[in-house]
């Protein structure tokens, strides 16, 4: 494969990933590193172009101790490669050029504004005059650096680039998609760049059987491999690639984790097979073990304690399985996006701890698709031939149905009743044909008890939350609107359980809400 055309220097932004997942689809892959990372990278490589992220909130300011800068050996005069600064990139930029950053705004500039461009510039080749860009930052450059031009406004400098036009700098998000034109800007800054298409997923398929394999065969002898598997189209990806190159070798484990919805063990069970093929793998298990976290996780409402509760019961089972199986690696689908929630890529901050994501095993673990997102997988998996229903199946995660009941004690009614509603709505939605519209259904059952009616008698009973999103990426999500007869229909059908006075629909979007309750 060719060297890698872009660097990515991570300031710690939600959105970073996204900046490389964009270029990707674009056709261009790229490397993102944090700032000390990518100095001893820029050693020995010379990219066509790097990228200034925007930053986490810990950091935010220039102005801040400890705020971090360029690497050392960033050449910024746009000979050597482009330059594109996003948010905290531009500001660094300009502070650091001598330009001015401050804090005018009274409060952060958050959400949708409107771009308007002040000339005609290569980075905004083809993009209306004004357009509509997403912001989110607290500073901002009010002086430009000498040699340097205002090349958009919104409010303040929105925009700016020196004479060579390689330098750039943007104080809004492209990368997030609410940046209507954010892709057509990348593409031009990929023109500037003369950067070639190189994202290639046929190729992607061979790197990583071949990068798996270069690791578990670097040993003596040939240990077995164990795969997590759970029927979602990362694990279900992840069998197909690695199944034909270390076939026997493989020993893909479920758990039953008794936090599963209605169905879910028979599509694990199909969607596995079909992944597996014709190939020589011996051994696909599914572990019961329902009970055992019910019990442990039932003791806490507090959301992140019941994840690090799950997350520990579920590494203790997957330790127990890889002594049983004298195996010598464990293989994780986990995603970009889990790492960067849970904050371990770069700098970001922190969302969630995800039950497969910063384990410390004692053997090592792969984890293929680290850089990858799941429009990705998708594509990945259709270029195997897996089934649709592998590859256009909804994400749920694995802590399953305890993260959906929520606010109150888990037990196992309460988990029984919200597999039900979450059977119910899936049904009504199917019936409607809606369900190619939603990225992810979520039903939860909310620790919030209120008075109704039912049979002229006096109920005191829960409420259910309905949240269906869309969503490219799961980093930024919009709520999906039913029609109404269709909000009917899930009222009605979910309050004929006894127990059930209310239901809520949930159309906040991620920010600041995320997908799931908790
Ligand atoms: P949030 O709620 O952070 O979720 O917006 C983004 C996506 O990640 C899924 N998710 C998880 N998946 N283990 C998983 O396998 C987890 O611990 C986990 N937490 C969230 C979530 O369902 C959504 O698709």
């Amino acid at each position: 494969m060719n060297s890698i055309q872009i660097l990515i220097v991570d300031y710690g932004s939600q959105y970073t990933l996204v900046i490389g997942r964009t270029l990707r689809e674009l056709g261009v892959r790229s490397v993102i590193l944090s700032p000390k990372k990518a100095d001893s990278w820029l050693k020995n490589n010379l990219p066509k172009a790097v990228i200034l992220s925007g930053s986490n909130w810990s950091v935010h300011s220039v102005h801040n101790e400890g705020a971090p800068g360029f690497p050392k050996l960033l050449d910024l005069t746009g000979k050597k490669y482009s330059i594109f600064g996003i948010c905290y990139g531009m500001q660094l930029l300009a502070h650091k050029l001598g330009g001015k950053v401050n804090r005018p705004l009274a409060h952060r500039e958050y959400g949708p504004a409107e771009a308007t461009l002040n000339l005609k510039h290569p980075l905004f080749s083809g993009v209306n005059k004004k357009t509509e860009v997403w912001a989110s930052h607290g500073d901002t450059v009010t002086k430009l650096p000498k040699g340097f031009i205002s090349i958009a406004t919104s409010g303040g400098i929105s925009a700016m680039a020196d004479i060579s036009n390689r330098v750039l700098g943007v104080q809004f998000h492209p990368e997030v998609v609410d940046t209507k034109e954010g892709k057509k800007m990348f593409q031009n800054f990929l023109n500037i760049s003369n950067c070639k298409k190189d994202w290639d997923p046929v190729n992607l398929i061979h790197e990583i059987q071949k990068e798996v394999l270069n690791i578990v065969n670097g040993g003596k002898n040939k240990q077995k491999v164990i795969l997590g598997v759970s029927g979602g189209v990362d694990s279900t990806t992840l069998a197909a690639i690695l199944a034909p190159v270390l076939k026997e070798r493989l020993v893909c484990l479920a758990i039953d984790t008794g936090g599963l919805r209605a169905n879910e063990l028979l599509e694990l069970k199909a969607n596995t097979k079909s992944a597996l093929g014709k190939n020589k793998v011996k051994n696909f298990k599914i572990i019961k073990a329902g009970e055992e976290f019910i019990k442990n996780i039932r003791v806490t409402i507090d959301g992140e304690k019941k994840r690090t509760k799950f997350r520990e019961i579920y590494q203790k089972i997957f330790e127990e399985q890889i002594k049983k199986y004298k195996a010598g690696f464990i293989a994780q689908g986990t995603l970009a996006t889990d790492l960067i929630e849970s904050g371990k890529i770069g700098e970001s901050a922190m969302i969630k701890t995800h039950h497969n994501v910063g384990l410390f095993w004692k053997v090592d673990d792969l984890h293929p698709f680290r850089n990858l997102f799941k429009y990705e997988v998708r594509e990945l998996a259709q270029t195997l031939n897996l089934p649709s229903a592998i590859y256009e199946r909804n994400p749920f995660p694995g802590p399953g149905l305890y993260l959906r009941v929520v606010g109150t004690p888990v037990s196992k009614e309460n988990i029984e009743l919200v597999r039900e509603a979450d059977k119910t709505v899936a049904d009504i939605l199917k019936k409607y044909k809606l369900t190619k519209y939603i990225s992810q259904l979520i039903v939860a059952l909310l620790g919030v008890n209120s008075v109704g009616v039912k049979g002229d008698e006096r109920v005191y009973g829960h409420s259910l939350a309905v949240r269906a999103v869309q969503t490219a990426d799961f980093m930024t999500a919009k709520g999906y609107y039913f029609p109404e007869k269709v909000v009917n229909e899930i009222t009605n059908a979910l309050t004929k359980h006894k127990d059930i006075v209310r239901v809520f629909f949930d159309m906040t979007p991620k920010p600041p809400a995320t997908t799931e309750f908790e």
